[in-house]
């Protein structure tokens, strides 16, 4: 069983659907509201967990009962919660998400995410060491992505850093990363002043540019690729994202080599869009396995 550490955010997503996403100013009448567990380091984690890893979730989440339910939901999905700690006086992360014209719009409050910092992650050092992988995101403070591509440098352990939301990364985070998976827009973000084609030949084996139902693209050293998608028709595309990147994390850990590694985790995301909720959908291993063969 492949061990993976994930060190991310855990929130509540409080979704509405709604036939028409509202414009600057404007009031629009909802269908539904639902609360359910997200946050792209807790899906991840879960999603691995689903994937068939031994996954351990390094995190923080509110002393409030959305940091029981969102504890809760990670034991209940068998992640190791060891380093998963209530914050005394803090509230909950959460992501308000808007479900509309057949997409997702999000703005996510920190909270308890916030207090993921350098420090924090020291005390969880062993399971940041006999980690495979380590999947990280950009929910929590800056300077600890930073400093996480330091510590998997320093133990030799391939980290695998999903920019999301977008910010400007230091030559040296990237430097550090053995893989990056950021979509077109984080891309964009990422590499100002490149062009898609020449950032993938700059970081060949290591850019993995998400399009979403178009696939995944990378340079492999002698040529760009484009590893399809699976066709579906989604009912949420929240968190497809996440479970591409623990599907790929988990693969990858495996020993499958890169274009295996990526039609497994195509094909895990293309399977969890087709439930409500950022977990709702999140394939087992074994639904995944039936549907590549
Ligand atoms: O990647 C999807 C996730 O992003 C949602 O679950 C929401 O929590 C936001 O953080």
């Amino acid at each position: 069983m492949s061990k993976i550490c994930v060190i991310g955010s855990s929130s509540m997503d409080l979704v509405v659907t709604s036939k028409k996403r509202p414009k600057a100013g404007e009031t629009v009448l909802g269908d539904s509201f639902q609360t359910v567990p997200g946050g792209k380091g807790a899906n991840q984690a879960v999603a691995a967990a689903r994937l068939g890893a031994e996954v351990y979730m390094v995190g923080c989440v509110g002393d409030d009962h959305y940091g029981k339910a969102i504890l809760d939901n990670l034991k209940a999905n068998g992640v190791l919660t060891d380093y998963v700690e209530p914050v005394t006086g803090t509230e909950s992360g959460t992501a308000h998400i808007v479900l509309a014209d057949g997409d997702n719009s999000i703005i996510v409050v920190k909270g308890a995410n916030d207090h993921v910092t350098p420090d924090y992650v020291k005390r969880a050092l062993p399971a940041v060491q006999q980690a495979d992988i380590v999947l990280i995101q950009q929910e929590i403070p800056e300077d600890t992505v930073d400093y996480v591509s330091g510590l998997c440098k320093s133990f030799s352990t391939p980290l695998l850093l999903n920019p999301a939301p977008a910010r400007p990364l230091s030559p040296e985070t990237i430097e550090n990363a053995a893989y990056m998976t950021p979509n077109e827009h984080e891309a964009s973000i990422l590499f100002q002043g490149l062009s898609r084609e020449e950032a993938l030949k700059r970081f060949p084996g290591k850019l993995f540019i998400t399009e979403g139902k178009n696939g995944v693209r990378y340079h492999n050293g002698t040529e760009e690729r484009l590893i399809p998608s699976f066709p579906v028709e989604p009912v949420d595309t929240t968190g497809a994202g996440d479970t591409f990147n623990a599907g790929f994390a988990v693969a990858l850990s495996e020993g499958k080599d890169i274009e295996a590694a990526l039609r497994f985790a195509n094909r895990a995301a293309s399977l969890s869009v087709l439930q409500f909720g950022a977990q709702g959908g999140m394939p087992k291993r074994a639904e995944v396995e039936r549907a590549l063969s």
